[in-house]
This record gives structure tokens, C-alpha cells and sequence, in this order.
């Protein structure tokens, strides 16, 4: 025994020393591995074999360390809590085993009194990578192990209170609160004893005894209920986090042993009908997934993390989380509690690799295990505020244990609507709940309409279930729900609007989560340099790279473009014209429970971005779930020529957690008055031209222009060069392609050669011009026609016209054929030094003709290298929609100004990158920036898409149409300093 790692003497003087909580492959020891829906190699999926384990594959990590009891811990009861260890563990006190554990992500108490000894004492925990219970816990997520949250020891006296649940509700007026309070006691003195308890209800201002008993208790455990009801209790919902402290004060032989203390809300939840209700009121859940994982530590998430992430999410008007796919450190409910977030509580329990299998499914042999991880979820978590549903687990199948688990759930609590998507005969779960419904799943079921669990009905789970239909009966009863919708993986999150809106018309559709919050890369620093990783950098064999990332913010925590399209998009405020002319606006308030006090509204007016005429309004005065009109006094007889659009921002009145007095929680912006078409910049001078055949040379007054082989590559003005010459103005059809783009290149990148956009790579460098012709117009301008021949492309053409100020007009038009279209637009190479940007157009953040609701249009200025939105693997980014005009500078003013013509706005993006480089780089840190900026301006690009998991699945008026004809139309002058 002595040689025997886990007994008290052996020498351990060689170990290292780890830092706990944590994950021991970020420390070190052993590899990350990410795989999506796969189990790791270690683990046999041979139906015959499971559960087995390649033991040779496994990892144990022993810790280690001494403690000293404190003296007045004598006669008392001691025990140890590990808040979380993957993937399970034998502890050992003093060489002696004192109890196992499996179950990773929620708490494991152990009694160990009996092995303690005076003084010093030692604990082992002997932690191994994999159990028979990693078969339960497969979800879409890095293989990481180690002792991941709070480790402590504690003390109580022989009689104590071992658990209670307050469960706290609303009477059936939705007025007063009802407290039952269910009290487990627990004896270890051997003999019968006299206990009392007494609970008191702090509101924040007084305190009121809320009830008292007194039991007579034998050996083991006993339970003692308290009753109290509190008249007009203050709600908790997600808008109003109204919490209570409940404090229980044990007696015995009467003296105070203990008081326990625990915040509660007094809430209801509940499904009347096929409608969900919040407190009796009809609620949308506007969610998030979130995986409680940071890029440095792994599920060791440091606190700093769980503030910063709910409180971007009170920013983005986010209200609900999905605990995806397993309960999360104690601090994050604590917080939703305060801050106001409803939660979808999941059990750790995801089959993905083995649902097929009968894992779970009926078999008895994992009966027990899935019930015990329902029951330590609901355990741990039911008296909390912010819980507001259960979910059984993520894809794991379906059969007889998942009605175990919710029998199992309910007998614990009954207060809480239990959710399974993986249920398909809808016997186990309380709603109809779906991932990644695609435009034509989504008809059905807003038209409550019969729908299947085939390959068209429900794309993510027909590998698990076999053709169940769902009968339009169903939706009598049952809400439908997205447990994960609107797949955010990188530059996504396409038509997001049009998923709310059904939300917002259609009451048995009661809201989603989008999938997912955060990114789940892991960083490492390598002589100084960042480096974010995915799966297979570690050398880990099979991997699904960059599925790990889907969030709308980085594993960094800064937001991604998206968010702010969520932002938008979840808003509870919004402004409708009733009559601009007159400044009329209603104002929408779509909470369920607050008036719009917290707010201000700010209204302004800006002709061509430049604020004209401004203003406050200090009271909105739209209760809960109805509106007013006001009347913003802009005068419209007083505005300058231009266009005219009226911003209103609903922001706060006073200092949330989350946000400072005056941030903007919401806006809208109305076209007041459109531009009229600028005419086109006159200027006197004289034009020389001369045409060698392959290239034109133009040249009039402090300005010189080149065209070679179609492309403008030269643009002088005052004698500084504008262009890079080797980078000409040349038609483009591609994009470094996103990960939606992508599709089953996502998982078979080797197939690349043939993925049809990548004809547009192809098409884009082979473009060559047909023709080029030079005309001398009747006033002096000239004019350059290029027609080009491209493979998959036809009607292109590149129009210029020079004047003698130079201003260059530019008029190109394309159209796709064949293939589905990705981009028509042009490209060039801008002198790096014009890296001052200004543009009036969305922003500032990039936008996608499908993904710009949340990008004002307003002027904004940034470097260039700031337009790049950085995509963990890149991909195309930084398009900016909308653009009446951009212009480019140099440190001294000095560049070119590129307005759009005839009212036509454009897109364009700017950075460091050729699109051939981005598309190529698997990393960020593989990119080196050229000595150039490459300058796209588009008359469009197809959407993002992002209904399905790495699928574009664009919806029609998010497409570019083959056959169409595009036209991006611009002037080009100089920036005179
Ligand atoms: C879902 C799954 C998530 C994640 C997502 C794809 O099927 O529940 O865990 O894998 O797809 O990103
Ligand atoms: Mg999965």
C-alpha cells in the first residue's frame, strides 16, 4: 500500500503543484480535445461495448494536500464539497477512501468525520479523465478534466439544517406570494432531540417573522414545513429582479445553533394553454445559450467572467439563458437572480455519439445515473429565483429514462415547466422544442401544423429518432420553443429579425435561444503573441475545429457584430412614425412588467449624418405592454438640403449594474427625406488622353489616371499616388468564404477543390477584358468602357468617365450565372498611407444585407485596420452596408472621397488582407498584413445566413440571383488637405 499512490505515505515530495479550480490540460498536463458530436477515441461506441474504456487512454490526476481542523470544529460533523470534477473521483482522507463521485458539473458532499484525526490531515482525490458516466456527458464542447469550481470544508453541529427548499410562488390572482418552506433536518447525536426553526423574510427594508415550529426529531433525517403568505409580494420577472432574503434560525435546547440564509423571488411560471406565462403574463423568451467556459481556464471561470457576460447581456437586452448542456458555477445564478435573466436549467446529460444506441433510451442501466443527475440538478438549484424551467438534457435520444428524469424532477419541483427537445412523442417534455428550424419548419409550426421528425422536418435530430410526427393536437397544450436557433458560428446570425417577429405575432411561439453566447476557443501565448485556438491545434487527432465557436461575443468577451444585431433585435422599446411630418411618434413599450420610468428619450436629426436639430424627452409615458405619442418638436422647414433621418434612442435615466446613465438600450431611425442625386462635380480644365492599345493615360489638371488591361491602376492627385499599382480596380466575385459559405467544407475541408464558390476565386483572377474603348464626349470628359469576360459571369462591365478636377465616375455592372452568387463588385489596392476612414452609410460595426437591422446609418470615422472585425478563423468581414460615401486619407487630409452616384449606396470593406490571403489563413495569427489596403466596394454580396449549424440556407431576398444584373455606381475625387 505503501507504493500505492493513493495511500497516506507515499512520497509525494516530487508533484507538482496545480492551481485549483482548474482544468489540468490548460495547465499543462495532457491535450485539449474538440470534437462536436464524437466521443473521444478512449471510449468504445460499439453498441456490444458500452460503457467501456481504453483504460491506456485514460488520465488520472491525483491532488493533493494537508489541512488542519480548527479547534472549535471539535464534536462537530465535518464535511468536504467539491463544487464540480470532471469526468469523476475517489477521495481519500488520510489514505483511507472516504467516497466516489461522477456527475461532473454539479456538487458532491462527502461526511468525513470519522477519518479525521487531530492536527494535520491529508486529502487525495484521485480524478480521472474518463468514467463510464463521460458516455452521459458527450456534448458539443472540449474534453477537459480536473477539480473546475469550489472545494471547501465545512462544519455543523450534530442537529442542522442539511437542506431546505423555499419554493415561492404567486397566488392564483398573481398578488400575493406563497411561501412553503420544506426543511430537512439532520441528527447525528445517536439520541431523539427538541429542534425549532424560525424564518424571517428581509424585503430589503424591514424584516418579518414569517413563521416558527418546533419538532422532535429521532436519528437521521427529519423535515419540518413553514407556510407564510406575503400580501402583495414584490415579483421577481427578468425586468423586475425583486429579491427577498429568507433567513432560518435552527434551535436547540434553546440556543441558536445556526442560521442559513438564501435569496428568494416570488415568481410563477406556467403554461396556460399553448401560451407561456411569466407571473400570468404572456412572456417571449429572448435567449441565449451559454457555455460556461473561458478561453484561458476552461470551466475554472474566473468571476470577473460571469459579470462581464450578464452584464453584456442586460446590455443587448438578452433576457433568458439556456444553461447549455449542463448547470453552471454557483455565481452565475446568483447573478441572474440580481440582475434579472430568466434560466433554462440543463442537466448534464448529452448522448450525441451514442443516442442512436440506446444511451440513454430505456436502458435500465443508465436509469439511475440519468435520475441522479436531474435530481442533484434540482437539488442544487430549485429555490433559486432566475430557474424558471428544467430541460433533461441535450440530444441524447429519447426513451423510458427521460420520463424518469421529469418523474424524478417533478417530485422535487413542481413549480417549473420541464423542456426536452429530444422528446418526440411529447410525453416528457412540456413544450415542442426544435433547433435550427429552417424557413419551411418554421411555417408549420407558426401554422401549428403537423410536422415530423424526418431529415425536412427536423435536420438536427434525425439521426436520433425515427419519423415521429408531431400531431397538430400537440400545439393545444404546448408553446413551441427554439431551445437553439439562429447559429451564430462566426460571421452568421443572418435574418434574425424575422425569427422575433414571429415571436412577437404568433403566442404559442414563445421565443428561442440563440445558439450560442460565447466563443469557445482557447487562447495561449506564445513569445508574446496571442493565439486562439480550436480543435485540432493541439494535435489531438479527429477533431471538429472551429465548431467550438458560434458565439456572439468572443471567447475575449468583445462583442461580435451580432450582438449588436441582437441587441436591436430584442429590444422591449421601440418608436413607430405615425406622422413624421409632424414629428408624431408612438412609442412602444413591450415589457410585461415596468413602465418606461428608467428611460429617456433622446430624438435627432441628422441631414447627411450631421446632427441639425436635437432634443430630450424626460418622461415616456408608456405602462407595461402599451404605448403613447410623442411629439417631437423638430422643425422640417429648417433643415438643410440633404437627407434627413430622425434617430430616437431610448436611453437610461439612471446607473444600472450594467450600464451608466444614458446608454442607449434601444433605437429606431426613419427617413425623413431622401437625398436628391448630387450633380455630378463640375470643373473647368482641359483633359489630354492617350491610348497605347493595351493601357489609356488621362491626364488633365493636377491629376493623371491610368488604365491597363481594364484595371485602373494608377490615380494620381496632386502628384501623390492613390493606387496600388499592382492591385488595378478589377471586378470580383468572391469573398474569403465564412463559415456558413463553407458548409460541408466545415467538416471536409480537403473537398475545397470542388465547392462551387470557389469558382468565384477562380472566376475573380481569370477576369479579363474583352474590350476597351476610348471616347472623347462632346464636353470635354472622357470616357473608358471595359468589357470583360469572367468564367460563371456575364454582362460585365466597367464604365468611366473623367473630368477635369478628376473626378473619376464609375459605373460597373455584373451579373452571376450558373452558380449560386456571392459577390459583384470591384476591388483594388489603395496606397496604404490613406488610412483614415470616413464613411456615411450603417455602422459602426460591419453589417450583411441580412444581418443590418442593429447598423445605424449615421457618419463615423475609424483607421482602417479597425473596419476588420477579427473571426477567430478569418473569413470574409468589415463589410459596411449602405454607404452614400466614404472617403480615405492620408495623415494630412490629402486622398480620395468615393460618394455614391444617382443615390445608389454601396457596400465596401477595407483592411491589410487580400481576400485570397484571409480565405487561405486557418488562424488569425497566420495573417500578415500587405503593404496595401485592399478596398472593396460591391453593389452587393449575398447574406450570412446561419439558420442551420455551418449552413448558409439564405432566405430569398437575402440571395444575389444568378442572371440578375448588379450595378455598384460611385464618384471618386480627391481630398484636397
Ligand atoms: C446543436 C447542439 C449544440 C451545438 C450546435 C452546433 O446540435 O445542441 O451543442 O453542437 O448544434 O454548433
Ligand atoms: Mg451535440
Amino acid at each position: 500500500m505503501r507504493n500505492d499512490y493513493r495511500s497516506a505515505g507515499f512520497d509525494d515530495s516530487g508533484w507538482d503543484d496545480i492551481e485549483v479550480p482548474s482544468v489540468w490540460q490548460l495547465k499543462g498536463y495532457g491535450k485539449p480535445i474538440y470534437l462536436c458530436a464524437f466521443y473521444p477515441k478512449a471510449l468504445s461506441v460499439k453498441k456490444s461495448e458500452i460503457p467501456s474504456i481504453d483504460q491506456k487512454q485514460n488520465e488520472v490526476g491525483v491532488y493533493r494536500r494537508r489541512f488542519t481542523v480548527p479547534p472549535e470544529w471539535a464534536g462537530k460533523e465535518i464535511f468536504v464539497r467539491f463544487g464540480a470534477v470532471k469526468a469523476g473521483f475517489f477521495l481519500y482522507i488520510n489514505g483511507k477512501r472516504a467516497g466516489y463521485s461522477q456527475g461532473s458539473m454539479t456538487p458532491a458532499e462527502f461526511r468525513i468525520t470519522e477519518y479525521l484525526v487531530e492536527g494535520e490531515n491529508q486529502i487525495t482525490a484521485e480524478v480521472f479523465r474518463y468514467t463510464d458516466g463521460t458516455y452521459l456527458e458527450d456534448q458539443d464542447m472540449w474534453f477537459l478534466s480536473g477539480i473546475y469550481r469550489e472545494v471547501f470544508l465545512f462544519a455543523e453541529d450534530p442537529v442542522h439544517i442539511e437542506d431546505f427548499y423555499p419554493k415561492a410562488t404567486l397566488d392564483d390572482r398573481y398578488e400575493d406570494g406563497l411561501l412553503d418552506i420544506d426543511i430537512t433536518l439532520r441528527n447525528f447525536t445517536g439520541g431523539v432531540k427538541e429542534a425549532a426553526v424560525e424564518a424571517w423574510l428581509f424585503d430589503g427594508h424591514d424584516k418579518e417573522r414569517v413563521g416558527a415550529a418546533e419538532v422532535v426529531i429521532g436519528e437521521g433525517r427529519s423535515h419540518l414545513w413553514l407556510r407564510h403568505v406575503e400580501k402583495n409580494a414584490r415579483q421577481w420577472s427578468a425586468e423586475a429582479p425583486n429579491l427577498y432574503t429568507l433567513v432560518l434560525c435552527l434551535t436547540t435546547a434553546g440556543q441558536p445553533v445556526v442560521w442559513k440564509s438564501v435569496k428568494i423571488g416570488f415568481k410563477s411560471v406556467e403554461i396556460k394553454g399553448n401560451v407561456l406565462t411569466v407571473n400570468g403574463r404572456r412572456a417571449i423568451i429572448k435567449g441565449v445559450n451559454r457555455h460556461d467556459f473561458d478561453p484561458d481556464n476552461g470551466w475554472a471561470v474566473p468571476r470577473e467572467r460571469y459579470y462581464r457576460d450578464l452584464y453584456l447581456m442586460k446590455r443587448a437586452n438578452i433576457n433568458a439563458v439556456r444553461t447549455s448542456h449542463y448547470p453552471d458555477d454557483l455565481l452565475f445564478y446568483d447573478l441572474c437572480d440580481e440582475l434579472g435573466l430568466y434560466v433554462m436549467d440543463e442537466c448534464d446529460m448529452e448522448t450525441h455519439g451514442a443516442r442512436r444506441k440506446n444511451v440513454p433510451g430505456d436502458n435500465p442501466l443508465w436509469k439511475n445515473a440519468v435520475v441522479d443527475r436531474m435530481e442533484r440538478m434540482v437539488l442544487r438549484d430549485r429555490y433559486r429565483a432566475c430557474v424558471c424551467f428544467w430541460s433533461l438534457g441535450n440530444e441524447a435520444g429519447d426513451g423510458d429514462n427521460f420520463k424518469h428524469m421529469r418523474k424524478a424532477a417533478l417530485a422535487l419541483d413542481d413549480t417549473r415547466p420541464i423542456h426536452y427537445e429530444g422528446d418526440f412523442d411529447l410525453t416528457k417534455s412540456d413544450f415542442i422544442s426544435r433547433m435550427y428550424p429552417t424557413e419551411g419548419i418554421v411555417r408549420k409550426l407558426r401554422g401549428k401544423e403537423e410536422i415530423k421528425t424526418s431529415l425536412y422536418d427536423n435536420i438536427a435530430n434525425v439521426l436520433a429518432a425515427d419519423n415521429k410526427p408531431v400531431p397538430a393536437e400537440a400545439y393545444k397544450t404546448k408553446p413551441v420553443i427554439y431551445c437553439e436557433y439562429a447559429h451564430a458560428m462566426e460571421n452568421s446570425l443572418g435574418n434574425f429579425r424575422e425569427y422575433v417577429e414571429d415571436f412577437e405575432k404568433n403566442d404559442h411561439m414563445c421565443g428561442g435561444f440563440i445558439w450560442d453566447y460565447v466563443d469557445q476557443a482557447i487562447r495561449v501565448k506564445e513569445s508574446g503573441r496571442e493565439k486562439w485556438l480550436y480543435g485540432g491545434d493541439f494535435g489531438e487527432g479527429a477533431t471538429n475545429y472551429y465548431f467550438c465557436a458560434n458565439g456572439i461575443i468572443g471567447a475575449d468577451r468583445e462583442p461580435h457584430p451580432s450582438y449588436y444585431e441582437v441587441k436591436k433585435v430584442y429590444a422591449n422599446m421601440a418608436a413607430k412614425a405615425v406622422n413624421l411630418r409632424k414629428g408624431i411618434v408612438e412609442i412602444i413599450n413591450k415589457n410585461l412588467f415596468v413602465p418606461l420610468d428608467g428611460y429617456r428619450l433622446k430624438w435627432a436629426v441628422t441631414v447627411d449624418g450631421v446632427t441639425a436639430q436635437e432634443g430630450l424627452l424626460d418622461e415616456l409615458p408608456a405602462g407595461p405592454l402599451s404605448s403613447c405619442q410623442v411629439t417631437l418638436p423638430y422643425r422640417w422647414e429648417e433643415l438643410p438640403a440633404g437627407e434627413a433621418l430622425l434617430t430616437v434612442s431610448f436611453i437610461t435615466a439612471r446607473d444600472t449594474p450594467w450600464a451608466k446613465a444614458g446608454y442607449e438600450q434601444a433605437w429606431d431611425q426613419f427617413l425623413l427625406r431622401k437625398t436628391a442625386p448630387a450633380p455630378a462635380p463640375q470643373s473647368a480644365g482641359k483633359l489630354t488622353a492617350s491610348d497605347s492599345g493595351r493601357s489609356i493615360q488621362i491626364t488633365g489638371e493636377g491629376f493623371r489616371a491610368v488604365i491597363k488591361n481594364g484595371g485602373l491602376c494608377s490615380l494620381c492627385y496632386a502628384g501623390k499616388e492613390m493606387l496600388e499599382k499592382t492591385q488595378p480596380l478589377r471586378p470580383n466575385f468572391f469573398r474569403p468564404l465564412t463559415d456558413n459559405d463553407r458548409e460541408y467544407l466545415n467538416f471536409a475541408p480537403f473537398l475545397s477543390g470542388v465547392h462551387p464558390l470557389y469558382q468565384w476565386k477562380r472566376s475573380s483572377k481569370i477576369v479579363t477584358p474583352v474590350k476597351q474603348t476610348l471616347t472623347r464626349l462632346p464636353g470635354g470628359e472622357i470616357e473608358v468602357e471595359v468589357t470583360w469576360f469572367a468564367p460563371f459571369a456575364k454582362h460585365i462591365r466597367t464604365l468611366y468617365r473623367f473630368r477635369a478636377g478628376g473626378a473619376v465616375s464609375v459605373s460597373h455592372t455584373a451579373a452571376g450565372v450558373l452558380l449560386p452568387v456571392l459577390k459583384i463588385g470591384l476591388r483594388a489596392g489603395i496606397s496604404k498611407s490613406l488610412e483614415n476612414v470616413t464613411w456615411y452609410g450603417r455602422g459602426p460595426h460591419e453589417s450583411y444585407r441580412d444581418r443590418l437591422t442593429g447598423a445605424k446609418i449615421g457618419r463615423y470615422a475609424m483607421k482602417v485596420a479597425e473596419l476588420e472585425h477579427r473571426y477567430m478563423r478569418p473569413q470574409e468581414n468589415g463589410n459596411r452596408s449602405g454607404t452614400r460615401g466614404v472617403k480615405f486619407a492620408d495623415h494630412t487630409g490629402a486622398g480620395i472621397r468615393i460618394d455614391a452616384d444617382f443615390g445608389r449606396s454601396f457596400d465596401f470593406s477595407a483592411g491589410y488582407y487580400t481576400q485570397e490571403k484571409i480565405d487561405e489563413a486557418k488562424h488569425l495569427h497566420e495573417l500578415k498584413p500587405d503593404n496595401f489596403i485592399t478596398l472593396n466596394l460591391d453593389a452587393g454580396q449575398r447574406g450570412v445566413g446561419g439558420d442551420m449549424p455551418g449552413c448558409a440556407t439564405l432566405h430569398e431576398p437575402y440571395k444575389m440571383k444568378p442572371g440578375k444584373k448588379y450595378t455598384v455606381q460611385f464618384i471618386i475625387t480627391p481630398l484636397v488637405p
